[in-house]
């Protein structure tokens, strides 16, 4: 029974109100909204959408980013609710531990490691493909077999294709980097998150709003192709495979949860953050694919992971590619920023619940942050972004983040019949169908992930168990109330 052991609500507003966590409370709304959008614009738009409209949907990913969008808000409604009823940093693996117990917190604490360590590696691998590209339109070729790991094919600047390089060496010293700024302090890190977004926003709108009057309706036209007869290839069956796949653009509106406890006003703040982020998002999205779509032609992009130098080509402002690079490489730099962040915050709090060693959750004594945590992750992430190939990390990302989504939805439920009279600064709008829907749409992206995605999933959560019985139940201050 003491497996589903659930943490009191009440002891948890106690923990969040009385601030002897030690963590500083300095984001204030817009600063939660400018972390969302930190986590949210990156490789998923500036490399998947261009793949999507050549593979599966041409103009018609306008419509997927709409779809994707719409599955993310019934999750992201509900995360709202949690995040400004219990502000703490472990975001839904504290929502889990109240409403389903312990074992389910640990469960979704350790897949939520799929989500935010391994989401920093994706990003990091892909942040290593435009570094290389901006050096390579100066005429400098970095040595390609140190970006890229020994278990993917690359084909170099002469046509020539290789099979597996050494390491992706860049990914690597872009993740120890942000580790140490993140060390530094979350306030200075919000601080250069906020110019990072600046940055990759302007760039946004300035795509947008130039590349408007090139668009060609020949482009357009027909707005969706014609489905070939395979499920997902054009379409509208094709329209919602791609919904699938830049489902991982709007991955990171959940992360403005795991600062709950750094908040100013997080009954607030939170609610303005996720949905906030979210919507803004969306908007930049929609008109940013059908700008692209309609400036080249969706069959334009095949193969190419840098569509947007493809469009800006067709354009006279070709000498804008090399700044866009930089804005892109910022976008990714704030993307890894608050994953690593959410990932440090997530284990902090099961730390502190005894679930994982104390280290994890010692402050540094200078900079109020878990340093420890932030190095041992900073050693992880590192591992799987020099060795592991990114279509591998990234589709265990969007695995891991579904699945937590399904128990935040599950979650809000249940909590509302075991806590029916708790204050909700925010409630999710038509529950249970707003939740169900969420977990219909989660469960259909999950299951059209590959079957190898769902054996390293398995695999991961294989581990997660050995580590709780071996340590977690043993060390678990609910379980454990005398030591
Ligand atoms: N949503 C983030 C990105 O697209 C993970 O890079």
């Amino acid at each position: 029974m003491s497996l589903f052991v659930k943490k009191p609500l009440a002891s948890l507003l106690a923990e969040a109100e009385s601030g002897s966590h030690g963590l500083k409370k300095t984001l204030t709304s817009f600063n939660l909204v400018t972390l969302g959008i930190g986590a949210i614009i990156g490789a998923g738009l500036f490399s998947l959408t261009g793949l999507v409209a050549a593979e599966n949907a041409g103009s018609g990913v306008v419509f997927s980013f709409v779809i994707a969008a719409i599955g993310c808000a019934f999750a992201g409604l509900c995360y709202a609710e949690f995040a400004s009823m219990i502000p703490i940093a472990g975001s839904a693996y504290t929502y889990a531990y109240t409403t389903m117990g312990e074992f389910v917190a640990w469960i979704i604490g350790w897949a939520l490691v799929l989500e935010y360590a391994l989401g920093a590696a994706t990003v990091s691998i892909s942040f290593s493909q435009y570094f290389g590209k901006f050096f390579h339109n100066m005429g400098i070729e970095l040595p390609q077999q140190w970006m890229h790991s020994p278990f993917e094919s690359y084909t170099l600047a002469d046509g020539t294709i290789m099979q597996g390089g050494n390491m992706n060496v860049v990914a690597v010293i872009i993740v120890i980097l942000i580790s140490l700024l993140l060390i530094r302090g979350t306030q200075e890190s919000a601080i250069v998150n906020n110019l990072l977004v600046i940055l990759k926003v302007s760039v946004v709108l300035i795509f947008i709003a130039i590349g408007w009057s090139f668009i060609n309706p020949d482009n357009h036209t027909p707005f969706i192709p014609e489905n070939t007869g395979t499920f997902g290839h054009f379409g509208w069956s094709g329209v919602l495979r791609g919904a699938g796949i830049v489902f991982f653009a709007f991955i990171g509106f959940d992360a403005v949860s795991t600062a709950a406890q750094e908040a100013k006003n997080p009954q607030k703040g939170m609610p303005i953050g996720i949905l906030g982020s979210l919507a803004i998002c969306t908007i930049l999205y929609v008109l940013f694919s059908y700008v692209m779509t309609g400036v080249a032609n969706y069959t334009e992009f095949k193969g190419s992971a840098a569509p947007v130098a493809i469009a800006i080509a067709k354009t006279p402002y070709v000498w804008l590619n090399q700044t866009v690079i930089i804005a892109i490489l910022a976008g990714y730099t704030s993307v890894m920023l608050v994953m690593l962040l959410g990932q440090s915050r997530v284990f902090y709090s099961m730390s502190k619940d005894g679930l994982l060693p104390k280290l994890f959750s010692d402050l540094h004594p200078k900079f109020s942050t878990p340093f420890k945590c932030n190095l041992l992750f900073a050693v992880f992430v590192s591992l799987f972004a020099g060795f592991v190939p990114v279509k591998v990390v990234g589709e265990l990302v969007s695995m891991g983040t579904l699945f937590a989504f399904v128990l935040v939805c599950i979650g809000v439920m249940v909590m509302r019949k075991s806590e029916p009279n708790a204050v909700r600064p925010f409630r999710t709008p038509l529950v249970p169908l707003v939740p169900i829907l969420g977990i219909l749409v989660c469960v259909a992206m999950m299951v059209s992930l590959p079957g190898l995605t769902w054996v390293n999933m398995l695999a991961w959560m294989v581990i997660g168990f050995v580590v709780y019985f071996l340590y977690s139940s043993k060390h678990s201050k609910l379980r454990n109330p005398g030591k």
